[in-house]
């Protein structure tokens, strides 16, 4: 069996990743479900929603203040610097629902973020988008057009942004081997990419200490940290 993927993995032309909170857990950053998914008492998930910004904005900014603080101050793991370093041997395509940009600060060139950016921030009403590496202020800072900004992120109930989202499915669609790597993949849609990839008779391998749900339908599943098993799995294609 890993013979047989150690084939595959050295005659792949084109990798996909999809990866998640897991992956940059080891840098320090907590996953959003089981024991992690608590902020002070706030859950999480009832966090990132336009309702509960629009219920209490300040409160909703100090969380995304508090996550850019840790963010910034994160360095990418091993399992970040694996990625990038495959790309020596392999087109790699990263198609990430982190919004801590730590794939790009590994070095990886070809990131697509499905669930916005911790840097980015946009006007809840007009077209109105920029970037911000500073501190937020306390209270959400309001637009030229006079409605309040929020953080250019995907809260649960909103789409993804289309033009990434389509460039995702096409590289689902045409990789080799698909490694997904620290992801529950219980949110959608970024959970069907591995159907796409399996549609198209990839490879698909699970990096996670746990069962996720679709376990069932992985090639192998590696049953440990994304900064454990990624370098060895980098060092597969060498
Ligand atoms: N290495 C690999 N996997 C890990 C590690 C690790 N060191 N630590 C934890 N994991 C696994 C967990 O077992 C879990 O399956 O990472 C997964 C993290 O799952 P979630 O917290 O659900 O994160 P994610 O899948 O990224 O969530 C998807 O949900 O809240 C939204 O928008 C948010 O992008 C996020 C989306």
């Amino acid at each position: 069996m890993i013979n047989s993927i150690s084939e595959k993995l050295r005659a792949a032309r084109k990798v996909v990743f999809v990866t998640g909170a897991g992956i940059s857990q080891e840098s320090g950053i907590p996953t959003f479900r089981g024991k992690d998914g608590m902020w002070r008492n706030y859950d999480a998930m009832k966090l990132a929603t336009i309702e509960a910004f629009y219920d209490d904005p300040k409160l909703v900014w100090e969380w995304y203040n508090e996550r850019r603080h840790n963010i910034f101050a994160a360095e990418p793991n091993l399992g970040h610097k694996a990625i990038a370093e495959l790309e020596k041997y392999s087109e790699v395509v990263i198609l990430t629902q982190n919004i801590d940009g730590l794939h790009q600060r590994a070095g990886s060139s070809q990131v697509l973020e499905l669930h916005g950016s911790i840097v980015k921030i946009k006007c809840t009403v007009c077209d109105f988008k920029d970037e911000m590496y500073s501190e937020f202020s306390e209270n959400p800072p309001l637009c030229t057009c006079g409605n309040i900004l929020r953080p250019d992120v995907v809260w649960f109930g909103e789409g993804l942004p289309q033009d990434v989202w389509q460039k995702a499915i096409i590289h689902a669609n045409n990789c080799d081997v698909m490694i997904i790597a620290g992801t529950s993949l219980v949110v959608s849609p970024a959970n069907t990419l591995p159907i796409y990839a399996k549609q198209n008779d990839a490879t698909l391998i699970e990096i996670n200490p746990d069962n996720t749900i679709m376990t069932e339908d992985m090639d192998l599943s590696i049953r440990s940290t994304s900064a454990i098993a990624l370098p060895e799995l980098v060092s597969i294609f060498k």
